[in-house]
């Protein structure tokens, strides 16, 4: 399998190039990078526009201004797209929808099986327990530009999905005066230190607290995620997957 990484100066970029390098069947035949000044044994350019190099998947993860040219590239080489940068607005959204009618792509704000199990886990939980309160606590690593976290609004959306999407996302609760309403999902950012994510989802009801959580002890679930996901999408048909689709196989 013939990939191009995205982002491949960045902390996960450089890990997915590591990891690409000892897993059999890969082969990295360039990096795309706004700001790389590594040197590596293939092509690197600040641009897809002006990558020559044609492969069967890109994996991605640099910053959600990367996606026009992303999707133009694979459009043009009929290359797959793995989708595991975060912060992506609406609008970017709707983008991914649109292009999946046309070639394969797997996005996920979080491509780890562990959370992936997680967010089938919480949509149970609130369906078992819909009278609780449910609050979400995210840490990550002082780097780290978005908030929440991707995986957070995940996570969001599928104890949402419950309740017919009818939950409000409260994201912290500093200028409120006002008790929390049943109708809402607090959603709450921790930045500090070298923490890879901590995700806990919290149930809370009459004297009894349920939490649900993931801790990624370290960056190589994603990166081995993103190579799996690649190797899942590589001969798929056009549409949008998800890394739960991986586990449905
Ligand atoms: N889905 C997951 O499992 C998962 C896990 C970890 C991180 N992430 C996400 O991946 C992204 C990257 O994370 P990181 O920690 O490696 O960040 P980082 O800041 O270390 O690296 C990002 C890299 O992308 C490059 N870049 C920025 N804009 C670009 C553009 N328009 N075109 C090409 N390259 C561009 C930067 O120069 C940088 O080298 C973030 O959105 C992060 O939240 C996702």
């Amino acid at each position: 399998m013939d990939i191009i990484i995205c982002g491949i100066g960045g902390r996960m970029g450089t890990a997915v190039y590591e990891a690409a390098c000892v897993a059999p069947g890969v082969n990295v035949v360039a990096g795309v990078d706004k700001r790389c000044e590594g040197s590596f044994g293939f092509p690197v350019y600040p641009g897809f526009d002006q990558c020559k190099e044609r492969c069967d998947v890109v994996i991605d993860f640099s910053r959600p201004d990367a996606l026009e040219q992303i999707i133009s590239y694979c459009e043009r080489t009929g290359a797959a797209a793995v989708l595991a940068t975060t912060g992506y607005t609406q609008q970017h959204r709707e983008m991914i929808e649109k292009a999946a009618e046309k070639i394969p792509i797997l996005q996920s704000s979080n491509m780890s099986l562990g959370v992936n199990l997680l967010t089938e886990l919480v949509r149970k939980a609130a369906e078992a327990l819909p009278d609780f309160d449910i609050e979400i606590v995210e840490k990550h690593h002082n780097r780290k530009v978005d908030a929440p976290s991707g995986t957070a609004l995940m996570l969001a959306e599928s104890v949402n999905s419950a309740f017919s999407g009818k939950k409000k996302y409260i994201f912290g609760r500093h200028s409120s005066n006002e008790p929390r309403t049943k109708e809402e999902i607090g959603i709450h950012a921790i930045r500090g230190g070298t923490v890879a994510g901590v995700h806990d989802v919290m149930f809370l009801g009459n004297d009894e607290i349920v939490t649900l959580s993931h801790t990624a002890l370290s960056r190589r679930i994603f990166e081995e995620g993103a190579l799996k996901a690649a190797f899942f999408l590589k001969d798929k048909s056009p549409g949008l997957y998800s890394m739960r689709d991986l586990f449905r196989k």
